[in-house]
């Protein structure tokens, strides 16, 4: 059919016939002329069908937009005055000899163009129409490189792709399980699995050395911006590597993947935080370390002063007093401001945001403006001020309260600063997290959660963990990129001992070890070599190279926030054979007729 590509097309074939095959994407008629610009994936070219070509001339007046056409034309020069700089087939235009149309299109429900502002939900239903604008195809574009260069690199370094099943066990890594029926077993079910974690284990223990998998996992959990019920991991394992060898290692296919495919030189090394100093400056564990604000500690300075709010929480074990310095805050936020910003922070739980306006440091205590300033004496606020390094025309905000609630009332606030007053400092900051704990407890079920998952290794002995739970660390890493949490993974628990003593601190007892777990304690058993590795959220990392602000952007076919797909109507109901063969009856039956 085609010689060429629509969008590639330029002043090399200038004065040769070309064929093309596209869909209109606009079409124009200029009393007497009619222009047709087609697109494919390449990109747009224009066509002009001049009347003295009869035949095209009739076919090209009743084209419409989005039909399918071939275009069979001779490549000259356009006009001057007529050149688009901003189109690589900008300088040159087909003038048609023979229009043929392919198809025929109904009038799609949204125009294809990128800057058009359309329903999610309809975008999703008529997906194949939404994939045809130029934004999402650059999109596509940039995952389909994104996984070549990653896939190269690995393949470079020796890793072995390995798939691994989809119709499993369940993986706990945190999030309610997708469970299938199994037909052949009755009363059993099989689980999509959360993640490939436990195959990659196994995999080192059967000698594979280094794993790669660009993999489909599926969670059932609470859907946000940058999460998704089924997505993408690139998951990774490999054998007798530390986590030093290991992250550094990514840190070069991170670095080579952001300069292939974007063009973008990341620094040589990343930094490396510890959990606790991103927990402290910044109230979370994935900081975006390009908002140049940090939380300060003030607790130590508020626990004798005549202000409840402050000084209970400055006592208390559990509570956390901070301090945020936002340079000329007291220029750059209102009242009115500041009184959005509470609104704003209530969400998270905080009972008000108390500030200080810096006018005057030289005044001491009269150079400070703020209904809270009369509750604590002058040295305090010095004490204060200097922890900060607060400056004449600083605005300094102050969270009191549960540490928790403090940590991310407060780092959502630093967030939110960050971007409102525009103080984001460089493009791409990366860093990894490290030294994270080995459990959270959790005050409702009375029990220790892993924070990683079950089968992180800690970085003490058997007896230490046992001894110290509460404050034992593990040999965990994550990736954070400009706040998002990109990948994550860590040394993997490899002695039977260590892995039972896990189990049994998380509360999960022998027997039940056995049932879920069984296969991997009896594998530890039998030569398990040292291992590690991570995954990366694959979507993530493409929706941050893509400047995408949701995931969903970023995958062909996503699904809703409620979880499911509106172009082929996922979930649906099943016949009542099908159940009936899986031994399956309805609470609620759908009441539908058998199809
Ligand atoms: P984790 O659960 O941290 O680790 O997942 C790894 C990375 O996957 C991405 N991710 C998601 N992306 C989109 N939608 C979701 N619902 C979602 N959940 C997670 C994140 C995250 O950093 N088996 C371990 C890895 C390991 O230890 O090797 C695991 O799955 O970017
Ligand atoms: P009040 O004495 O309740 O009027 O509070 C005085 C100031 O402290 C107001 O600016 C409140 O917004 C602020 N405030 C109240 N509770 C907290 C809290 N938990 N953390 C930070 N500031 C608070």
């Amino acid at each position: 059919m085609r010689t060429h590509k629509c969008g590639e097309l330029n002043t090399k074939q200038l004065g040769t016939t070309v064929t093309i095959n596209g869909w209109v994407h606009r079409r124009r008629d200029h009393g007497g002329v009619i222009f047709i610009d087609l697109r494919d994936r390449a990109g747009l070219v224009q066509v002009v069908v001049d009347p003295d070509v009869a035949d095209a001339f009739a076919t090209a007046e009743h084209v419409r937009s989005e039909y399918v056409l071939e275009i069979e034309g001779l490549v000259r020069d356009r006009p001057a005055g007529t050149v688009n700089p901003n189109m690589v087939s900008g300088e040159i235009e087909i003038l048609a000899k023979r229009i043929e149309v392919l198809n025929e299109s109904e009038t799609p429900p949204f125009p294809v163009e990128s800057e058009i502002e359309v329903n999610e939900e309809l975008r999703l239903k008529y997906r194949y129409i939404d994939l045809r604008r130029v934004v999402m195809q650059e999109k596509m574009k940039v995952r389909r490189d994104v996984t070549r260069v990653l896939r190269n690199f690995l393949d470079d370094n020796e890793f072995f792709e390995i798939e691994t099943p989809y119709l499993t066990k369940a993986t706990p890594e945190g999030a309610r399980d997708y469970i299938v029926p199994s037909r052949t077993h009755e009363n059993s079910f099989f689980a999509l699995p959360q993640s490939p974690q436990l195959y990659k284990q196994i995999l080192m223990v059967a000698g594979m050395d280094r794993y790669y998998q660009v993999v489909r996992c599926f969670r059932d959990e609470d859907l946000r911006a940058d999460r998704q019920p089924e997505f993408t991991q690139l998951d990774i394992e490999t054998s007798f590597m530390n986590e030093d060898e290991i992250m550094t290692i990514m840190e070069e296919m991170i670095r080579q993947l952001f300069a292939k495919v974007i063009n973008v030189e990341l620094d040589a090394k990343f930094p490396r935080m510890s959990y606790q100093e991103a927990v402290s400056k910044y109230g979370i564990d994935r900081p975006d370390l390009r908002i140049p604000l940090e939380l300060v500690d003030i607790a130590d300075d508020m626990k004798a002063v005549d202000f409840k709010v402050f000084s209970a929480p400055a006592n208390d074990p559990k509570g956390r007093v901070v301090a945020l310095r936002v340079p000329n805050g007291g220029e750059k936020l209102s009242r009115k401001d500041i009184d959005d910003l509470t609104k704003y922070v209530s969400i998270y739980g905080a009972k008000g945001l108390a500030y200080i306006k810096v006018n005057d440091l030289s005044a001491g205590i009269d150079g400070l403006q703020s209904p809270i300033v009369k509750f604590a004496p002058a040295e305090v606020w010095a004490s204060v001020l200097a922890k900060t390094g607060a400056q004449n025309g600083d605005l300094i905000f102050f969270g009191a309260d549960k540490a928790t609630i403090v940590n991310e009332a407060m780092g959502a606030l630093r967030v939110k600063l960050g971007h409102d007053l525009n103080l984001l400092e460089g493009e791409w900051k990366p860093v990894w997290v490290i030294d994270f704990p080995m459990f959270d407890w959790d005050e409702k079920s009375g029990r220790y959660n892993a924070i990683h998952h079950p089968f992180t290794a800690p970085s003490c002995s058997v007896d230490d963990l046992v001894a110290n739970p509460g404050t034992a660390l593990s040999r965990a890493y994550d990736l954070v990129l400009n706040g998002t949490e990109v990948g994550g993974g860590s040394i993997r628990i490899n002695r039977p001992a260590m892995q039972s003593t896990v189990f049994e601190i998380l509360g999960i007892g022998e027997e039940e070890a056995r049932e879920k777990f069984g296969f991997l304690l009896d594998a530890l058993k039998y030569g398990a070599p040292p291992h590690g590795g991570l995954a990366f959220g694959l979507d993530r990392l493409v929706m941050l190279m893509t400047g995408s602000t949701s995931i969903r952007d970023v995958i062909a076919f996503p699904k809703t926030q409620s979880a499911a797909c509106p172009l082929v109507s996922a979930p649906a109901v099943v016949t009542d054979e099908q159940l009936k063969e899986l031994g399956i009856r309805l609470i609620k039956p759908a009441g539908k007729e058998k199809s």
